[in-house]
């Protein structure tokens, strides 16, 4: 990140300002743990030891996704999307610069992620092609993407479950689907382990925008560090919109449960993953 970010200097300092301003801002790096506790767990249950090098392949696809999420987060916040003025606890990025800007610096991150992800094809080869193909078709049309257009249409229509779990699963549950599936792939898993590092993405995948909405309904804007009770105010589809409170938070346990069981294939090894899903489940902001 560092390395792209100083050899484009010369291009354009507010606009690198404007991505370090986001980036650097204090997210919870969710999607980089997910992405090492997988590759970490591969390799520990086949006793395979961890990379020497400064650099693992899973460091190039940890920054890569979270510098497309970030991105993700600055067009989220946007006037057009959801008009936010507080992201992690700061001005977002339209209103710390100007809306301009804060379109090119989310399409810069974007681009930037797919360029480390390149990097890391030339130091590490064909597992690593598998691992950006996952973060490729998880963050576009086959996604995220996807997800938020949906997310925007279904602020116009009645809520359902169908609709729901069909807007979260592509606006949240595919990127953190891709990071544990990614995350593995690096560290080469058995057709077995990969099943399985799947089912666990993408239970807590889902699990994880349930979880957020949830916190937009019971938290403070000061814990989140984002606007508190946007979603009901902007009629967007939400879990506790469609089946309550209650029912979201028991379905929110029983896909970590699921994600958990997933798990068993690794025996001991999977005690990060373990961790990482309880995280997601019991998170405050
Ligand atoms: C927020 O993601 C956007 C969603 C997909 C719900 P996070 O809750 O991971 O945000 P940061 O990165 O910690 O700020
Ligand atoms: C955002 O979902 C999903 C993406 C950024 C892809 P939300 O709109 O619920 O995220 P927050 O609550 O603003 O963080
Ligand atoms: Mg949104
Ligand atoms: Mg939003
Ligand atoms: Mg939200």
């Amino acid at each position: 990140m560092e390395a792209h970010l100083d050899s484009t200097a010369a291009g354009s300092k507010r606009l690198i300002e404007a991505m370090r301003y986001s980036f650097f801002s204090g997210g919870k790096r969710i999607r980089p743990q997910l992405v090492y506790g997988a590759a970490k767990t591969v390799r520990d249950s086949q006793a395979k030891k961890q990379p020497t090098t400064e650099i693992m392949p899973e460091t190039y696809v940890a920054a890569a996704v979270e510098a497309i999420h970030t991105y993700s987060l600055i067009h989220d916040d946007l006037p057009a999307m959801d008009d936010d003025d507080l992201r992690r606890g700061k001005p977002t990025c339209h209103k710390a610069f100007d809306e301009a800007t804060a379109i090119l610096a989310g399409d810069a991150l974007l681009n930037l992620g797919f360029q480390i992800l390149i990097d890391g094809i030339i130091e590490f080869g064909k597992p690593m092609v598998r691992a950006a193909q996952a973060v490729g078709v998880s963050t576009g049309i086959g996604g995220m993407v996807t997800g938020q257009m949906l997310d925007l249409l279904g602020e116009e229509t009645e809520p359902t479950l169908e609709k729901v779990q069909l807007i979260h699963k592509n606006k949240t549950g595919a990127l953190l689907h891709a990071c544990v599936l990614a995350g593995g792939m690096v560290a080469e898993p058995n057709d077995e382990q990969e099943k399985a590092l799947s089912v666990f993405g993408k239970s807590v995948g889902l699990a994880f925008q349930i979880v957020d909405d949830l916190l937009d309904l019971e938290q403070s804007t000061e814990t989140l560090g984002k606007r508190a009770g946007k979603d009901e105010e902007q009629n967007k589809m939400t879990y506790p919109a469609v089946m309550g409170i209650d029912k979201s938070y028991e379905l929110a346990g029983e896909l970590t449960q699921k994600a958990e069981e997933a798990l068993k294939v690794f025996g001991d090894s999977g005690k990060v993953l373990q961790a990482i899903a309880k995280l997601i489940l019991r998170r405050d902001h």
